[in-house]
């Protein structure tokens, strides 16, 4: 099993920001050479499914642009990426910004769009930096602005910071933001193909899928389609975090185990055992060693009971207190959540108190069953998927560790801390 770099290819080059070291351009220009159409059809064809966490297939969302309706179109990137865990899209744009823009032009065009904008994180100020010189790189060499790349086609992209809410990744809190408001999910119908940014048509995409078209368009769908599954087809960046010897991002084909990734990233740390993971960030429910042989792509993960969302690998040994990690995972999503809806804005604070107390020995049998119907209150009832994604942790830990969740309340206090430790080992 090897690492297939195509993403990251550049990475260890001295200067693979610059222009000069990225290239000409050549997907770009042989788009713009293309039908709007073939383009978007060549997409669907790749079966490239967004990396932003639903795994959508980017092809048809593209198809969903209404054509010919004399509206503005618009393409918006979502370089947001605040998700406990997720850590790709950030170092993708410090390392390789111009296949980003790359891709934008190939997408733009398709879906023809003469704007497009980048929301980026804008507490990651070197890359909102980077992301801006590289735009005005690209305008200085006639790639975008007027006529790009000596065709008919006019292209002008924006990059937006944000301000720092994890909500505003959520697409249609981020169309809000960008407009201007308070950044709040939308209600839908009418979904953003149909009126998006400023009510007009929109697509709204993931760094790490706009950045996988131009080799697309490069190499092809045969080529592409040469990694990965049937349903999860091509390559993508696994990020690898916590209890790990070697952690960082490995770019592999979909469907990978975490077994096959471990022995690249030198294994769990030395004299400690994997006790539970995130295959996708904290909003995807966590599993255990008895998942290591699960193939990374949508389908297997699915079918294991938890989802791929952005591939963040979050690995934790045996001396991490679980009740303690899904407390810290809670508490951000309380105080993340963005209290339009009730469920999500009581629950996430009730499930705070709970966790708290049963995290210092305080709580009791009842609670668990208490953060339960919580969460059953929560889950579908949400106005948007931060809600959903809260519950993910809770759940996940009480099926697989309600045993640790017992000792805290039996203990009286948390079994991790050394004193209380030995208590439960002796137990
Ligand atoms: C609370 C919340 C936060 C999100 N944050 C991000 C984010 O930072 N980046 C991202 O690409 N998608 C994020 N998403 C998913 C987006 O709503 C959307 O599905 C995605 O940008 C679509 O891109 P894709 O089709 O290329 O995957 C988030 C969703 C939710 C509910
Ligand atoms: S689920 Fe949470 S974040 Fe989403 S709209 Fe409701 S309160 Fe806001």
């Amino acid at each position: 099993m090897t690492l297939t770099p195509v993403l990251s290819a550049n990475w260890g080059d001295e200067t693979p920001w610059k222009l000069d070291s990225y290239g000409d351009y050549s997907a770009a220009r042989k788009a713009l050479a293309m039908d709007p159409d073939s383009v978007i059809q060549l997409v669907k064809d790749s079966g490239l499914r967004g990396r932003g966490g639903a795994g959508f297939p980017t092809g048809n969302k593209w198809g969903f642009i209404p054509q010919g309706d004399g509206k503005p179109h618009y393409l918006v990137v979502n370089a947001d990426e605040s998700e406990p865990g997720t850590c790709k899209d950030i170092p993708l744009l410090l390392a390789n910004p111009h296949v980003l823009i790359e891709g934008i032009v190939i997408a733009s065009y398709a879906i023809r769009a003469n704007h497009a904008f980048i929301y980026v994180r804008g507490e990651v100020l070197h890359v909102v930096r980077r992301l801006q010189a590289a735009v005005k790189e690209a305008y200085a060499a006639g790639i975008l602005g007027k006529r790009v790349l000596g065709t008919g086609y006019n292209l002008d992209v924006v990059v937006h910071a944000g301000a720092g809410a994890y909500i505003c990744g959520e697409e249609t809190a981020l169309l809000d933001s960008l407009e201007g408001y308070r950044g709040q999910p939308r209600l839908r119908p009418p979904f953003p193909a149909v009126a998006g940014l400023y009510a007009s048509p929109t697509v709204i995409n993931n760094v790490e899928s706009i950045a996988s078209v131009p080799s697309i368009v490069d190499k092809g769908v045969d080529w592409f389609r040469g990694f990965g599954s049937e349903k999860s087809p091509g390559f993508t960046l696994y990020s690898l975090s916590g209890h790990v010897t070697r952690p960082g991002q490995y770019e592999g084909p979909l469907g990978l185990t975490l077994r096959q990734l471990l022995d690249l990233a030198g294994g769990v740390r030395e004299g400690h055992e994997l006790k539970f993971w995130t295959p996708g960030g904290s909003s995807t429910p966590i599993l255990t060693a008895e998942h290591l042989d699960v193939p990374l792509d949508y389908e297997s993960v699915g079918a294991a009971g938890s989802m791929l969302g952005t591939k963040a690998l979050q690995i934790f040994d045996e001396t991490t207190c679980v009740v303690r990690a899904v407390l810290r995972w809670t508490e951000f999503y309380a105080h993340e959540s963005c209290g339009k809806c009730t469920p999500c804005r009581e629950g996430t604070y009730w499930m705070v108190q709970i966790l708290r107390r049963l995290e210092v020995g305080e709580g009791d049998a009842t609670d668990i069953d208490t953060l339960l119907d919580a969460c059953d209150n929560i889950l579908g009832r949400a106005f948007c998927a931060l809600g959903d994604g809260a519950t993910s942790p809770v759940t996940s830990s009480v099926q697989y560790f309600k045993d640790e969740y017992i000792a805290h309340w039996e203990k009286g206090g948390c079994p991790f801390d050394p004193e209380a430790a030995t208590l439960w080992a002796e137990s």
